[in-house]
């Protein structure tokens, strides 16, 4: 008989959750509609510690906001490390601008600073930090360039929700930071996402874009510019309202199953985990192994071989993201070539690294079987 199957993420869903999306089903209507959406988005805002707070249908509707809000568009770059999902870039290209793939660092798997500097042009718009798998670059070293030429700084903490950079949560470090509530996420509302800023005039202008360009409020229903539709539903609101209330047991659990891998895999040669630097709380949104170059090689374990052996023992596991730069989607234009050339370490790192099983529910048990089979591949795969 196969052993039972261990998923790579899932959520986390109690009572509460259930109690309140019937709440929302029976009474967010008519002059209630909005009411799940305030209390979750003031609760969030609470949490993070952030004036403002939008709850809309995902992160990418986020990332899109906030270009639009900052008024970037055809002609200008923005800036966005090469390791990344692709929906931290496409929405650069949405707005008809150019998006710039800098290089990422080797033990944060995050921006590189020094590349983001490399990588601006007169035409630099903003810059997309990105929180990769609940880590974060050196925010002294980005937000130093950034100020330094005076480059707006979103931050896509889609994946780092609870996760902190010297007390300031993930996502507060730019001028907008914005959250996934995608179901893998640590915090899910099936679908859906947050902005947040300090900055009024800017949440002013995602509140009147996010709704085909209307104020809060506005039944006269004549539009004053040609907008979007990004709301996100009172149902999701009201999961997302029971999910936030408990963020502190979510994160204790994700940094609970980071500490049973890392007491099985910490020290294992040419095998890196998600880094906790001096400065980080990681939120550990994925438990990610990535195998040093030569290793891979010699053992002809990258990450497809990788993932292969796993599901063969019933075990999903996730590819470590491509360097955009390499991918369909973008490796045929003028700025992916430059990366290609340029982005030694994404390249070092994207081919060898593998997302482990850490969904909300995971035990101990499963994770040590995750562990022992990792280490039955490397051992029976020794290096030439
Ligand atoms: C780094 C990153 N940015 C943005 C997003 C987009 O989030 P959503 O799927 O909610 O649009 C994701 C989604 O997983 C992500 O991982």
């Amino acid at each position: 008989m196969s052993q039972e199957r261990i998923f790579v993420s899932g959520p986390w869903v109690t009572e509460r959750e259930v109690e309140y999306v019937a709440e929302a089903a029976r009474t967010a209507w008519l002059d209630k509609a909005g009411e799940f959406n305030a209390r979750f988005e003031k609760a969030f805002a609470g949490y993070i510690g952030s004036a403002h707070a939008a709850s809309l249908p995902s992160c990418t509707a986020g990332l899109h906001l906030s270009l639009a809000a900052l008024g970037v568009g055809p002609g200008d770059e923005v800036i966005v490390p090469d390791l990344t999902w692709i929906a931290s870039a496409a929405p650069i290209s949405y707005v008809g601008a150019t998006p710039v793939f800098a290089d990422v660092d080797r033990s944060t798997w995050c921006l590189d600073a020094a590349s983001f500097e490399a990588c601006i042009t007169p035409r630099t718009k903003a810059v997309i930090p990105v929180d990769l798998y609940g880590g974060m670059p050196d925010y002294d070293a980005v937000l130093a360039v950034a100020e330094k030429h005076n480059i707006p700084v979103i931050e896509d903490a889609a994946e780092a929700l609870g996760s902190s950079w010297r007390g300031l949560r993930a996502g507060k470090l730019g001028r907008i930071g914005v959250y996934s509530f995608h179901g893998s996420k640590t915090m899910t509302t099936g679908e859906g996402g947050m902005l947040v800023t300090d900055d009024d005039e800017v949440f002013k202008r995602v509140q009147f874009l996010r709704d085909h360009g209307r104020i809060p409020g506005d039944v006269s229903f004549v539009n004053a510019e040609v907008a979007f539709k990004y709301k996100m539903s009172a149902l999701q609101a009201a999961f997302g309202l029971a999910q936030v209330e408990r963020i502190e047991e979510l994160v204790a659990k994700k940094r609970q199953i980071f500490a049973w891998y890392a007491e099985r895999l910490t020290g294992l040669p040419g095998v890196s985990l998600n880094a906790e630097p001096a400065g980080l709380l990681n939120s550990y949104w994925m438990v990610t192994v990535v195998l040093d170059p030569a290793l891979a090689r010699s053992t002809g374990l990258d990450k497809a071989r990788l993932m292969a052996l796993f599901k063969a023992q019933n075990i999903d596991t996730r590819p470590f993201f491509s360097p955009l730069s390499s991918i369909p989607a973008y490796a045929g234009t003028p700025e992916a070539q430059k990366a290609r050339a340029r982005n030694k370490t994404a390249y070092a790192i994207g081919p060898y690294g593998l997302n482990l099983p850490c969904g909300m529910t995971l035990t101990e048990a499963q994770a040590d079987r995750v562990c022992a089979a990792f280490k039955q591949f490397l051992n029976s795969n020794p290096g030439a």
